[in-house]
């Protein structure tokens, strides 16, 4: 029989600190109104001064082993876009955070469909045989890498991490993975970037005044690809699956806005109640976003044991991506 990787924890953290809208109106040119109707974001969570990218993972993931009932893993797989310095990786520090030994760990930049690539990595380990369990995390701190003058991203973003177990397993078992779509598009570089900062254009003190060490996005353009990309995706696996479009229980997106949402619904003509929301609590929380979805969904009672699910994601990159499963008897921490 063919091994699959089989989802069997799932854990969470964020930062205990919420930013409302009505807070930012006091720093930012923005409205509660303007935010709920462009986004449908109500809240963020934001780490405090000092709280990097690995301390929010070491509570995810500490809490992914927990509900997997493991201590131990043979590997780690860190999404981020916001590691806690540029060298090393961040992956290696939570590990040993972890006490999970002299394990293989790398970090995977694919912006918001990094939970994505990075789950796939981590099949992949599994499907060669280097590693029987992968401790799959997506964490982010994009406040710190905000403009905090630019009030179109500061008001989408929120800090978070989320986390996943996968084992070793059999392709017909609740929670086993299917292959999953991914895909790029460089030449869509430009559209969500930080320009300064990497080894196109160091930061130093000689061109400080001329760099641009914030991330920006071009929201319009990104919305439309967005859409697009995750919808066609979603329906190729399912497809694979061997699902029409309408099985799907669950179309877990990547949490963007609330209209993207719908418009990707819209797309696959899906009721909107099949694509839970989470944003509206957390804002967009990059690679976070996917684990910290399925966890509400679960804890909601939604998403239960059995349920067809298509997990699915668009980023910077551009990077997208989806993959099925059905959802396992797990239970999230
Ligand atoms: N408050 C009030 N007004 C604002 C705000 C704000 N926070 N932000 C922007 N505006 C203004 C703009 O200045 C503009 O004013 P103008 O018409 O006078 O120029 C107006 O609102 C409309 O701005 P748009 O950018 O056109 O607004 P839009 O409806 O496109 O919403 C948003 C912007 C929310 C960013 C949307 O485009 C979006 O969600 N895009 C997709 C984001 C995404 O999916 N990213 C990929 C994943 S994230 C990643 O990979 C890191």
């Amino acid at each position: 029989m063919t091994t699959a990787p089989v989802l069997c924890g799932l854990g969470t953290w964020l930062p205990p600190r919420a930013v409302s809208n009505e807070d930012l109106t006091t720093e930012l040119d923005t409205s509660d109104e303007w935010i709920r109707s462009r986004t449908g974001i109500g809240v963020r969570h934001i780490a405090d001064p000092g709280t990097a990218t690995s301390d929010l993972a070491v509570e995810a993931g500490r809490r992914a082993l927990k509900s997997a009932g493991v201590e131990k893993v043979d590997a780690v797989v860190l999404a981020t876009t916001t590691p806690d310095q540029p060298c090393p990786a961040t992956a290696p520090l939570v590990a040993a955070q972890l006490g999970l030994g002299q394990v293989p760990a790398f970090d995977v930049g694919a912006v918001c469909t990094g939970f994505l690539y990075a789950t796939t990595a981590a099949s992949g380990l599994i499907a060669l045989g280097s590693a029987r369990t992968v401790l799959v995390i997506g964490s982010d701190v994009y406040s710190r890498i905000l403009d905090p003058t630019d009030r179109s991203t500061r008001v989408i973003f929120g800090d978070g991490a989320g986390a996943v177990v996968l084992r070793a397993g059999e392709p017909d078992e609740p929670g086993a993975l299917g292959r999953a779509q991914l895909g790029s598009d460089g030449t869509g570089a430009d559209l969500v970037s930080i320009r300064s900062g990497g080894s196109r254009e160091p930061l130093r003190a000689e061109n400080a005044a001329e760099a641009d060490p914030y991330f920006r996005m071009n929201g319009k353009s990104v919305f439309r690809n967005a859409v697009e990309r995750m919808a066609d995706t979603s329906r190729a696996v399912a497809q694979e699956a061997g699902w029409a479009v309408d099985d799907i229980d669950h179309l877990v997106a990547h949490q963007a806005n609330l209209r993207i949402l719908r418009a990707v619904a819209d797309r696959l003509k899906l009721p909107h109640e099949r694509c839970p929301v989470h944003l509206d609590r957390v804002g967009n929380t990059a690679a976070a976003s996917l684990p910290l979805a399925l966890a509400d969904a679960v804890e909601s009672g939604r998403l239960r044991p059995g349920d067809r699910t298509v997990l699915t994601a668009f980023g910077g990159g551009l990077t997208w991506g989806a993959c099925a499963l059905r959802w396992p008897e797990i239970h999230p921490y």
